[in-house]
Order: C-alpha cells, then structure tokens, then sequence
C-alpha cells in the first residue's frame, strides 16, 4: 500500500477543495470549544480537533468537512501542550465515555469555565464580566455513582460505546466508576462470559448508593433495589429506575449554590427527580412544589420528604411544560424557581410558563451550558438578570460541567 504523503504547509497552499478528506494538516489548538473540541484554523477552515489540548502542535486528519468546518482527529503530535498529560485509561480514545483525560485536571477546569463563558457570550449573548468560580470534584477517579453499560452478546462485549459509534467497547475495568459499581460491572462481565447474562438487557443503566449498586433491568444476582445516600442532613432513597446525580462526592456544594439565600413563601421545584432540592427547600419556604414526569422518581421523593420529616411539598407526575401551562396563573406570583432539566435543557413552552409564574428569583442548575445559554437568552430578553454564575465539576475526565446560575427580575 503506498504510504500517504504528509501536507506540513497545511491548507494554505491548495485551494480548499482539493484537500482529500483524509489529508494531513499542521495545526495549533488553540482553545477548547464547547463539545470537548479543540479549535483550530487552517486556510480560511475551522477545524474541531477531538482529544486536543490547548497548545498543541499537531498533525490532524480531516474526517469529515461540513462547509466552512472540518472534523479532525490527531494524527501525530509536534510538540505537546504544556498542559497535555498520559491518559491513565487504555480505553481512551476508542471508548466514548471520557474526552478530557489528556489534560492535567486544571486545564480540564480551566477550559471548562470558558466553555461556559463562550456559552454565554455566543449563544445568550450575555458579557458575563463577573467570576465563573468553579468547584473542583474531591475524587478525580472513581467518582462516578451512575453509569449506562452496552451489552452485545454476540460478541460477548460488555461496557460503553465506542466514540461517535454503537459499536460496544469492552471495557474491564473504567477507572471513574466508584469501586462498587466496578464491582458490578465485573460481576457481570462474569456472567456474560458464562453466557448468563440475559440477551435482552442490551443496555443496563447502573446506580451505586453507599449501600451498593441497583441494576435496570435487573439481572441475575442484581436486583432494581431500593440504594440511598446521605447528603448533608438529608437521606435519599433512589434505584436505577430514576435519576440520581452522578457525582456524590459534590452534592452539598451543589445545593447549596442551588438554593443559596432564598426564602419565602413559594417555591417550585421543576425535574425534581427524587427531591433532592426539594428537601432542603422545604426548610426554607411555606410550601414547595415539586415537578417530575418519572414516576418511580416522584415515589422515592415522597418518601424521601416523610423520611426527613416534612410535610410541606407537594409533588406532582407531570412533564413540566404541561404543567406550567396548566397551572402558571394560578400560582403567580411566587418567589421562586428551581429548574434542574436534562442535557435538552427546558422542553418547548417551559421558559414561558415559568415567565408566567412571575418568580422573583430562579436558580438554574444545567449539565449543559449551551442549552442553559440559549434558554438565559430568552429570560434575559424578558426583564431577568444574570446575578451569579458558578460551575461544579461533577464529571472529571469528561467536558461536561455542571452550572448553576441565579437569575433576579431588574
Ligand atoms: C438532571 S435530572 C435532575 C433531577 C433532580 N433535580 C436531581 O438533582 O436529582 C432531570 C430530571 O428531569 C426529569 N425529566 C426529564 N424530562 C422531563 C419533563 N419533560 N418533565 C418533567 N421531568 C422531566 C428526569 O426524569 C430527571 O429526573
């Protein structure tokens, strides 16, 4: 096979679309962009570079153009980024599950706060002068309390999908798992190979409490059991049928950022999983109500608040933009507004129907900075001030980040 020539002059000396799709092309990153890419510019093209750090100096094959932007990945370093450290996994790069392990843990935190800052600038079109202070995670391995494995057993492979692929990556050991969810993944990679673990649980969704590990669906020896956790003063119930975040270790920080001053006579609480804002909102305001379309979750939440001996929420199944729309006048004016929704951010017609409760104050607590962006866009434009921002880094390894950001009416 005749051994591809390298182009070390880059894009600039051939016209754009000559460049073959898998040509070599000499860059330096110059930052890491929302997505966990690294940015670089070659002949008039952006290139997203996957698994970059900022400063390095590489060749990088194009894998995909798409207009003006090119997909690129490492194909040989030139000189390392000051930053650039050995991944600790012999999954990285081929699993997908963690895309920052090449960068020392302050440049992790580092880049992450300035993912949420383009975040704001790009997308809410916010100029956030103020500091983004980011808490770093205690464990930056063997944090992770939940996980979703992939089983394929025709080929008896078992643990996460392989980058931008479903193709399953078998992987013994994760070293972000917390030590009992390892455990269990190596007990049913036992299984497996013993051909027990059931065809049909292709894909297993894995929870760890301080007392063990809960399985959906459950397997052999592995039940959908009942876990908890104490957090601060209060003790969670939840199982691997419901959410529960996913990095213990930062949760009292986390709420307490959440909730932080407030006070009164109203509180919402919207995605409220199994009420782990719920709760400790409750001693602060009159009455909390708590919204959640997971009804598994919303059980645990009503035992969770009888566990902590409250009487003063309210919990609802209902997938919240039904419900403010249902309910938002009714309730208005109230003081304030929690808001914790998946990656997708708030669902069509949910940033509405909290304007229309009026709140004085909402707190947003996202694992996305672009969705949290475009939705602080809307709020922004209807009379909202951003008041505080601050990240939580609950998924070392990983670009993701966790935010909160307080939002008060002018
Ligand atoms: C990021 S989790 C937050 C849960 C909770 N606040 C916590 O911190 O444990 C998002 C929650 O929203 C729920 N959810 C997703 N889409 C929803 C919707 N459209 N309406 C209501 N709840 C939804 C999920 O079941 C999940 O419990």
């Amino acid at each position: 096979m005749r051994k591809q020539k390298r182009n070390r002059t880059g894009f600039s000396h051939k016209p754009r679309r000559e460049q073959p799709a898998d040509a070599l092309v000499e860059v330096t990153i110059e930052r890491i962009l929302p997505g966990g890419a690294g940015l670089a510019h070659a002949d008039g093209r952006t290139l997203l570079v996957e698994l970059a750090a900022p400063g390095d100096r590489a060749f990088v094959r194009i894998k995909r153009v798409q207009g003006r932007v090119a997909f690129a990945s490492i194909a040989e370093i030139i000189s390392p980024s000051p930053v650039r450290v050995t991944p600790l996994c012999p999954y990285f790069g081929l699993c997908g599950g963690c895309d920052f392990q090449q960068l020392s843990y302050e440049a992790q935190l580092a880049a992450k706060v300035e993912i949420i800052r383009d975040c704001l600038r790009r997308i809410a079109q916010i100029e956030f002068t103020g500091e983004i202070p980011i808490t770093a995670s205690p464990n930056i391995w063997q944090y992770r309390s939940r996980a979703q494995w992939q089983h394929d057993p025709q080929k008896k492979h078992l643990g996460y999908f392989e980058r931008a692929s479903h193709r399953v990556c078998d992987v013994a050991a994760c070293p972000v798992l917390v030590p009992s969810l390892q455990e269990t993944l190596e007990s049913l990679r036992g299984q497996m190979n013993e051909s027990l673990l059931p065809e049909e649980a292709t894909e297993i969704q894995a929870v760890a409490g301080a007392d063990g590990a809960s399985l959906a669906p459950p397997v052999p020896g592995h039940p959908t059991r009942e876990v908890s956790r104490r957090i601060g003063k209060h003790h969670y119930r939840f199982s691997a049928e419901g959410f529960f975040q996913i990095n213990h270790e930062l949760l009292e920080p986390l709420i307490a950022a959440a909730v932080s001053d407030a006070r009164g006579e109203t509180a919402i609480d919207l995605y409220c999983g199994v009420g782990l804002f719920t709760l400790p909102l409750a001693h602060r305001f009159t009455r909390v109500l708590g919204v959640e379309a997971n009804a598994a979750a919303i059980s645990y939440a009503r035992r969770n608040l009888e566990g902590a001996l409250l009487d003063n929420a309210v919990f609802e199944i209902n997938r919240v933009g039904d419900w403010l729309a249902e309910n938002s006048e009714r309730l208005a004016p109230v003081d304030f507004v929690l808001l914790d929704p998946p990656r997708a951010g708030a669902e069509d017609g949910a940033i509405e129907g909290i304007l229309a409760l009026q709140p004085r104050h909402i707190s947003y607590v996202s694992c996305d900075p672009a969705t949290l962006a475009r939705d602080l866009k809307i709020l922004a434009a209807r009379g909202y001030r951003l008041d505080s921002i601050a990240a939580f880094d609950m998924f070392p390894q990983t670009h993701h980040v966790e935010t909160v950001a307080h939002l008060k009416t002018e």
